[in-house]
């Protein structure tokens, strides 16, 4: 019979709750602590730099540092603290640098390098300016270049067996305008999972990311019913990094068009019906023919023939030489 909880029982199980909270918060305290910095020491600005689904990001001062402030309006948000623990541990030119984190009683924040703009809005406001209409966000070269600063990013994550698991444009960040010398990072490690051991045995939840940027194999739709589908190849989750190789196809798309994959498909239904049917995107006439032969590679339905980011980013540089001597084909 299920007893009842008696006062004492409930007092006793929140301060065990309670003591399990405090666990969590230690051993996250205890990995990252040296990180942590008091609230008092950050002056937020109100300029807002972004939005996105579980955050916002204000500029703020940080020791007469100008920073982005990510801030959670919740304490111990699950993302918040993957995103420190990863960050804590990444330190590469093409991923974004975690300074400290703050957090009290009500939120908890992340105090990242400032950067100008994320590749989504800076791509956005590139073609708003433009002469013509129909004009690509970037000569190819420079396409070429950030798709590649992308690439070692990624390379990057995945020998320290990180999956990213949303890339996506808006979450590529940008700085170097000013000078010419653009610099791509990528961002957002919300969603991201450590594989430390084993590949095979994979716990990647499927429909995790954002529709538009996902890969056949951890979409999952629903019969008439309400029940859901088992994804096509669920055994391809056996190659769990391979889903960030479809999400950087996605956003090469992006960089060459300047437009979100699927831009004329509305429903997140009908973009994920058309990418198990394999429709993909169209890749412009002025992408050459040895980079269009890789985002396909890219994006090919089975995650076995993707290949590995260290190899994307060999051929990228090959590709890169050849345009500095003007051998590349269209
Ligand atoms: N370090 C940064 N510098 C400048 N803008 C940023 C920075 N970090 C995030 N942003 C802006 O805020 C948006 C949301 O941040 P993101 O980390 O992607 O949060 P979410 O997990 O909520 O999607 C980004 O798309 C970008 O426009
Ligand atoms: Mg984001």
């Amino acid at each position: 019979m299920a007893s009842q909880a008696s006062p004492a029982n409930r007092a006793s199980r929140a301060v065990a709750s309670e003591s399990v909270k405090d666990d969590l918060l230690g051993s996250f305290e205890g990995r990252v602590g040296n990180y942590k910095v008091d609230y008092a020491s950050i002056e937020e600005l109100e300029i807002n730099l972004g939005r996105g689904s579980t955050a916002y990001v204000n500029k703020a001062m940080w020791n007469g540092t100008p920073v982005a402030l990510k801030t959670f309006n919740e304490p111990g948000n699950v993302e918040f603290e993957r995103e420190v623990l990863t960050l804590s541990g990444l330190s590469h030119p093409n991923v974004v640098s975690l300074l400290c984190y703050a957090m009290d009683k009500r939120k908890c924040s992340i105090v990242l390098e400032l950067m100008e703009a994320d590749l989504c809005n800076m791509m956005q406001k590139r073609m708003d300016n433009a002469d013509t209409d129909d004009c690509p966000p970037f000569h190819i070269a420079e396409a070429v270049d950030i798709i590649h600063q992308i690439a070692e990013g990624m390379n990057y994550l995945h020998q320290k067996r990180i999956i990213h698991r949303d890339l996506k444009s808006l979450n590529v960040l940008i700085t170097g305008l000013k000078t010419g010398q653009v610099r791509a990072k990528v961002a957002d490690f919300g969603l991201c999972k450590t594989k430390e051991r084993s590949i095979t045995n994979s716990n990647l939840t499927p429909n995790t990311g954002t529709y538009r940027w996902m890969a056949p194999e951890v979409i999952q739709t629903r019969n008439k019913d309400g029940q859901i589908n088992t994804p096509q190849c669920i055994d391809s989750l056996k190659y769990p990094f391979k889903i960030d190789l479809y999400s950087f196809a996605m956003v090469c798309c992006e960089i060459l068009t300047g437009e979100v994959p699927f831009k004329d498909t509305g429903s997140p239904a009908s973009v994920k019906a058309k990418v198990l049917k394999g429709d993909r995107p169209e890749l412009p006439p002025h992408c050459p023919g040895e980079l269009k032969a890789l985002i396909e590679l890219c994006w090919d339905k089975e995650p076995n023939v993707r290949p590995s980011f260290s190899v994307v980013c060999e051929k990228l540089k090959s590709i890169k030489s050849s345009l500095t001597r003007g051998e590349l084909i269209m």
